[in-house]
This record gives structure tokens, sequence and C-alpha cells, in this order.
């Protein structure tokens, strides 16, 4: 790992110096997503140091080496606390207009999520209220969410359209994600989910709005990308498809995310939420940089999948709301090899969940994954879910200074205790948020 030692000569002036951290946990390790005992290696310095300088780290170490090499002008006192990379919330629905609290009255007294979407609820209901929002108003109110996923520690946050579900309101909800991205501390990373589910004036026909993402929505995105400042920034655009029941099928789902990666979009799934209809198998012939879901994976498509590029991402905070004891076998894909991430899913039907705290503590209790692991999937391997992994997820030289300051002396208390905030303090982009 990138460690600085104590050199002579005088200090060197930087912006920030974070010190005696009681763990300076890096997650700091080679280029790849970790998987098997990576997931665990967390390559923690205790009495920490980071330097940061404009945006960047320019090293980390023990407190008196750094103390020693730089003069920093603004220096941040961290006894007693664990520092940690800012977490990357890789799969999120932020954009939406409304709310579904009826719909969770509705799954209380007994009716299911798949029921409620079968009847025109669900996601339908979150489009019609997010066709009728203006700009404005989708943007006020999904400001206030990354205001609070922000504090709570995500310091990157990837957002999905997918409530539009028509080329005018799904270009509404791109620039609004952009909007986001310029007037927030957040970083955003666009996702085009044209393929959520066909809207009703394609009902029971799924063929032919299949037809409208790829030859209308699909180029328009993607010239919105092409001017967006996503592309001058070179942060990646990602296409997505529901590939469930009552959804699309995978022979939609096969030609939406083949005519995105021929567009020069990257590709992810949401596949095996419900039924296993082939779509992972589809999905990694395809090349995804990640399967999303996976609660009802077959245990040979999770071995293909831990054994593939494609980053497995369960979204535990989805079965613990729907209180379906059916979880991702996150346990099992991890101890075949595969490279982990963890997500919100933020939405308002299914996750409303805007944590990345309260997804460990889950992940660690319902999915047996150890504390060390549920930060590994929360951090760089949620970057690597992203194709930002060369840029955040990790404290390392050359990175961008996304790092929070915990309130305890050590990072197991962020899965270990929940329903509470475990960060103190938020750095993102070497600015104290
Ligand atoms: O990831 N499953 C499909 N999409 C979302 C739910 C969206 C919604 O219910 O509004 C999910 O769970
Ligand atoms: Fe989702």
């Amino acid at each position: 790992m990138s460690e600085t030692t104590s050199t002579q000569g005088p200090p060197e002036a930087i912006d920030l110096l974070i010190h005696s951290a009681s763990q300076l946990v890096t997650c700091a390790g080679d280029e790849n997503p970790r998987r098997g005992a990576a997931m665990r290696q967390l390559n923690i310095i205790d009495n920490g140091a980071v330097a940061v300088h404009r945006e960047r780290i320019v090293a980390v170490g023990h407190t008196y080496d750094l103390r020693a090499r730089y003069e920093a002008h603004k220096a941040i006192d961290a006894t007693g606390r664990a520092v940690v990379p800012g977490f990357v919330d890789s799969h999120t629905h932020a954009v939406y207009g409304g709310d579904r609290a009826q719909e969770f009255e509705m799954r209380i007294r007994g009716a299911t999520y798949v029921e409620i979407m079968a009847t025109g609820g669900g996601i339908l209901s979150t489009m019609q209220h997010t066709r009728q929002a203006s700009e404005e108003a989708l943007l006020v109110t999904a400001r206030q969410r990354l205001d609070q996923m922000l504090a709570q520690g995500s310091t990157t946050v990837e957002i999905k359209t997918g409530y539009g579900l028509d080329v005018q309101s799904e270009l509404k909800m791109l620039r609004v994600i952009e909007a986001l991205d310029r007037t927030h501390a957040c970083d955003v990373v666009p996702t085009f989910l044209g393929a959520h589910t066909a809207p009703p004036e394609y009902k029971d026909d799924a063929e032919g709005y299949t037809r409208l993402v790829i030859e209308e929505m699909l180029p328009q995105a993607v010239e919105w990308y092409q001017a967006s400042h996503f592309a001058d920034t070179g942060v990646p655009f990602f296409a997505d498809v529901f590939c469930e029941e009552h959804a699309f099928d995978v022979s939609q789902s096969r030609r939406i995310l083949h005519a995105a990666l021929d567009a020069g979009l990257r590709a992810k799934i949401h596949v095996d939420q419900f039924n296993s209809l082939g779509g992972l198998e589809m999905a990694l012939d395809l090349g995804v940089t990640s399967a999303d879901h996976l609660e009802a994976s077959t245990p040979s498509s999770l071995q293909r999948l831990a054994q593939s590029d494609a980053i497995a991402v369960p979204l535990p905070a989805v079965s613990f709301n729907l209180a379906d004891d059916k979880y991702a076998d996150a346990r099992a894909l991890l101890d075949a090899g595969a490279a982990l991430a963890l997500a919100t899913d933020l939405n308002p039907g299914s996750a409303p969940c805007y944590g990345m705290p309260l997804v460990m503590a889950i992940a660690c209790r319902y999915q047996r994954l150890l504390p060390a692991e549920a930060l590994i999937t929360s951090t760089i391997n949620a970057a690597h879910a992203l194709s930002l992994g060369m840029r955040i997820g990790s404290l390392e030289p050359g990175k961008q200074a996304d790092l929070l300051i915990l309130r305890d002396h050590d990072y197991r208390h962020c899965a270990y205790f929940f329903g509470g905030n475990p960060v103190h303090t938020v750095i993102k982009r070497g600015q104290v948020v």
C-alpha cells in the first residue's frame, strides 16, 4: 500500500491535514475490485493521518510522519475517531415525484409489492407524479434527499431515470440529474432506465415500448450525455433495464442493453428480484458492469456471476423494507469469489432508505457479511460498480479527497450500532461539508 515515510527538508504546504485518527481505514489495494480475502483487507493505519491538497489526497501515513512532512493551512484533530473513505451508493432512484406511503400501508395490510405493481400502482404511480412535476420541483426534492444521503456519508451517488417513461419525461429526469451534480456537493453518476416498466400508453405492449426505448429514447439520451458535463469530466453513462415479469423479458432486456452498449454506454441490470428468468446469464454474456438485486438467483447463476468481471450488487434494504425473508445470497457470492458492492436502491416503493450505514447493518445481520466486508462493498467495490475505482473509493495518494470522520474509534460501529448516524464529519473533494 502507499504510505509516506518521513523525509528531510522543509515541510510542504498543503490545504488540509486530518490527523490522530484512531484508525485510518484506507481500503487501499490494487486497481481491481476486491474479491475473496481482499474483501476483508482494510489496510488500517493506527494513529493515522491524511494529507489533502486541492481536491486530492497527497499522502496517507502515521500522524508523526505526516505532521513532520506537511505544513497544513487547516488541521482537523480526529482523536478517538476512525476515518474511512466516503461511501459510494451505486444504485438509487433518487429523482422522483410524490411518495408511496399509501402503498406502505397496503403492504402492512397484506398486499405484495408485485400485486400493487400489477394493478397499476408501484412504479407507475411514481411515474404519474414524476411526469406532472416540474423540473424545478424535482430538483428541490431530490436535492433534499441528497443532503440526507451525504450527511450519512454517501459522497458519490448514482441516480437512475425510469419514472418518466416517455421521451420528454426521461429527458427531463436526465436534466435534473445533471443539475443535481452541478449544484450539490455529492458527485452524481447518471443512468438511463427508460426500460423500468412499460407506461400505460404501452399497456400489454412491452415489445412496442422496447422499440421506443431503442429507437427514440436512447439516441436522445446519448445526445444529452454528449452535451453534458458528465462527458467532459469523464463520468460514465450507464443504461439499466428491469428484467422481470410485468417489466421486460430476457429478449427485450438483451436488445435494450445491446443497443446501449453499441451506443457507447455501460450496462447495469435489475435482475432476479422476484423471478429468475435467465436475465443474469444474458447480462453476463453481454458484459454488464454490474448485476443488481439477485434475490431469486439460482446457486449456479450466482457461481457464474462470481467468476465474471461484473460487480454483484445485492440490495438488502429492499428485502428488509418488503419484510421479505429472501435476501440475495451475498455470503455465497463472496465465498465464491465475487466482487460484491452494496447500495441503498433508494426509491419511494421498494427501498425508502437514504443511508449506507443501515444497509451495512442489514447486510451484516441477514447476509452474514463481516463489518470489514460491508465497508469494502460500500466504498472501493461500489466505486468499481460505477467504473470509478481509479478515482474514488479508497484513501490513497492521487485519489479524490472524499472521506468520513466517524463518531466512533472503531469502523465496525458503522454496522454494529444502527438507527443513528455514525458519521461525524464529511469531507468532499477536500472540503468539510
Ligand atoms: O430497484 N425493481 C425495480 N425498480 C426499483 C423499484 C422502483 C419502485 O418501486 O419505484 C427497485 O427495487
Ligand atoms: Fe433499483
